[in-house]
């Protein structure tokens, strides 16, 4: 079936949904109707930025950025509004009319590279189970050494790159140009310079794919002791960016819905181990430290962002574990306060914490898949089920250590560092306690130390404005009678008004509105009401109508902004609102008359017939004026 472009936009229209659309990119915490987070338009600490799903846009109080959820996606991925429609048109399957269909190169680049890649750990699987040599023995019993069954190496693909120099490059080539393979990072241009050979070679193959389960890259790990790098990994490249992506998270993303948490693993075989053994919400990083575009992609699987650090338990793993906690706190600093305490008893809501961190640091084993592996699955899930909150697994690493500090001098050294974690307790008994627990520990002065802690505390509460007060609408200069036409507009974009649109339109009248953009804008609201069903629908088609002018875009988020202060009124207060703008605009109008009046009558000579016109129409005016104003009261 082919569609107009109308049609095509207003499908993908109605399959984009706005807190989905933005949470690709900002970290959202919903609090009442709304969702919440950090503006991506300009930089701030404390969310001004918020979406509303029922009307389907986003506004920010703070820079006044807004739209709806194509207007998001052009203004985040800097990309101009047919592109889009090409782009999401072949993203739902929606065929594009005749003469837009146009061919996307670097899609079919793309297409062709994870075609690549797919056949690339088919081939790699296929050789490993179905085949026999010296090496593939050597795969086969590595991985059967470490408990890897028939069934796992089928779930995550598994496969065996050989030694031999082309081998997926004799296959690939018939299908695949050059370009295509060496992009995907499958080969690489030999050193003597002439032909290709394979990326990776004598190694066991571990296929990445992405979120929608697209092969992508590859971890490939050495086969043979003396073999280095332990892992070669694939570079980025146009379909592969590894701060964006994380190892298992396909096969994982239900679970993680399901748990409503997910867990943070440090490699490849942690996560295999971990899913293989039912511990299905496991995920990894591929060769790379945690980055905060990892935690987005995490944030949009769990509602309360519970997430459990279980790294190596060498001290590079605590340290990647203390690093990864940072990375988390900032990705959601500002949105509300990090979970230090269980308190279910409280408040079961999943809206109270920004985040929530657990730590997973097992006794036995040096890692999560050789403790899954000697301890059990079972004891496992029993440590997960029991870790500690990010601030009790600090509070007790750091006291494990309290022997080794005696003197005054190396005891006020050693507790500087944990001070801040002292201080970022929210809950002042809470605080109190640990503050208790930690001098008695150290045997030092309780008092001192929460002096100490004080000082950090004041600092750490001065950055952090509460939420509401920065809501505040950037005030522009406007005048008094643009204001006004913006608030009688805007009646037209109130959700659930008492009003339908017909019933509004016959209150507010064109001649009301002097502002150019405004009548524009009032001129479109005329035209859609009359085949729009709902306010969601109006500002979906106005937007639509303006995608190409940012201004108008802007004023209609304004418009928008201003329309949600007019919820919830009764039929009467809605009334008395489009009456006193009305009044407003009047008032104003009546002003500027007598200003130029004023300025006719200056300029006149004092004996012109014309003066004395001028004096008895503004006498006129002003008596009319008292009138009305009489009759009003
Ligand atoms: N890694 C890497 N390059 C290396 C070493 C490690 O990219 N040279 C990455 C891999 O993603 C690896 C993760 O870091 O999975 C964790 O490293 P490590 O703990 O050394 O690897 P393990 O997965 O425990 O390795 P092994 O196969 O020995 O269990
Ligand atoms: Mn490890």
């Amino acid at each position: 079936m082919t569609r107009t472009l109308e049609e095509v936009i207003a499908e993908i229209k109605s399959r984009l949904n706005i807190v989905d659309v933005v949470s690709e990119q900002v970290i959202l915490k919903k609090n009442g109707g709304r969702y919440w987070g950090l503006c991506p338009f300009h930089k701030e600490k404390t969310p001004s930025f918020s979406v509303n799903p029922q009307l389907g846009i986003y506004k920010c109080f703070g820079c006044g950025a807004g739209g709806d959820a194509l207007s998001f996606i052009m203004k985040t991925k800097n990309i101009e509004f047919m592109d889009l429609i090409k782009d999401l048109a072949q993203q739902f399957d929606i065929e594009m009319p005749a003469h837009f269909q146009k061919q996307n190169i670097s899609k079919d680049l793309k297409n062709d590279m994870m075609t690549a890649c797919e056949k690339a750990a088919v081939f790699y699987h296929d050789l490993l189970i179905n085949h026999h040599s010296e090496e593939i023995k050597a795969a086969n019993d590595y991985l059967t050494n470490r408990s890897i069954s028939r069934e796992i190496i089928d779930k995550f693909t598994l496969g065996i790159a050989p030694r031999a120099y082309t081998t997926l490059y004799d296959i690939l080539k018939k299908d695949f140009s050059n370009e295509v393979l060496e992009k995907a990072g499958l080969i690489l241009p030999s050193k003597e310079g002439h032909g290709y050979i394979d990326r990776f070679r004598g190694r066991i193959i571990i296929p990445i794919q992405n979120e929608n389960g697209d092969y992508v890259a590859f971890g490939a790990r050495a086969l043979y002791k003396d073999q280095t790098p332990k892992y070669l990994n694939s570079s980025d490249s146009l379909i592969y960016n590894k701060s964006k992506l994380l190892y298992g998270l396909y096969t994982a993303k239900d679970a993680i819905k399901q748990e409503d948490g997910v867990i943070l693993m440090e490699g490849y075989f942690d996560v295999i181990s971990a899913q293989a053994h039912g511990i299905e919400n496991a995920v990894a990083a591929c060769g790379t430290a945690l980055t905060s575009e990892h935690v987005k992609l995490l944030s949009r699987y769990t509602k309360s962002r519970r997430i459990y650090l279980s790294f190596d338990t060498d001290s590079a793993g605590q340290k990647a574990t203390s690093r990864g906690a940072t990375i988390i706190k900032e990705a959601f600093e500002g949105l509300g306060d990090i979970k230090q305490f269980d308190e279910s008893y409280i408040s079961t809501s999943d809206d109270k914490y920004s985040c929530e961190i657990r730590v997973i640091s097992p006794p036995e084993g040096k890692d999560p898949d050789e403790f899954i592996r000697t301890v059990g699955a079972e004891s496992f899930k029993k440590i997960v089920q029991n870790a500690p909150l990010l601030l009790d697994f600090q509070v007790n690493s750091f006291l494990k250590h309290k022997k080794e500090y005696k003197t005054p001098q190396e005891k006020s050294k050693y507790i500087k560092d944990f001070l801040p974690v002292l201080a970022e307790i929210h809950n002042e008994i809470i605080r109190s306690e640990y503050i208790k627990m930690v001098a008695d520990a150290l045997n030092i002065d309780e008092k001192a130390l929460e002096n100490e802690v004080a000082k950090l505390a004041s600092v750490s509460s001065l950055n952090a404005v509460p939420q509401q007060e920065i809501k505040k609408i950037v005030t522009k200069n406007v005048s008094v009678s643009e204001k006004a036409q913006k608030n009688l507009l805007s009646v037209f974009l109130v959700n659930d008004s008492p009003f339908t649109f017909a019933q509004i339109g016959e209150m507010i009248d064109d001649s009301h509105f002097s502002d150019e953009t405004l009548i524009n804008v009032k001129y479109t609201i005329d035209k859609l009401i009359c085949t729009v069903n709902n306010v969601k629908e109006l500002i979906e088609q106005l937007y639509t109508a303006y995608i190409e002018n940012p201004e108008i875009q802007q004023v209609l988020t304004d418009l928008t902004g201003i329309a949600e202060t007019f919820t919830n009124l009764s039929p009467e207060d809605f009334k008395s609102v489009i009456e006193e703008n009305i009044r407003r605009i009047q008032r104003c109008r009546w002003e500027e008359e007598k200003e130029k009046m004023r300025n006719l009558y200056k300029n006149a000579d004092e004996d012109d017939t014309e003066a004395l016109k001028i004096q008895m129409q503004l006498r006129d005016k002003i008596n009319n004026r008292i009138k009305s104003e009489k009759i009003n009261d």
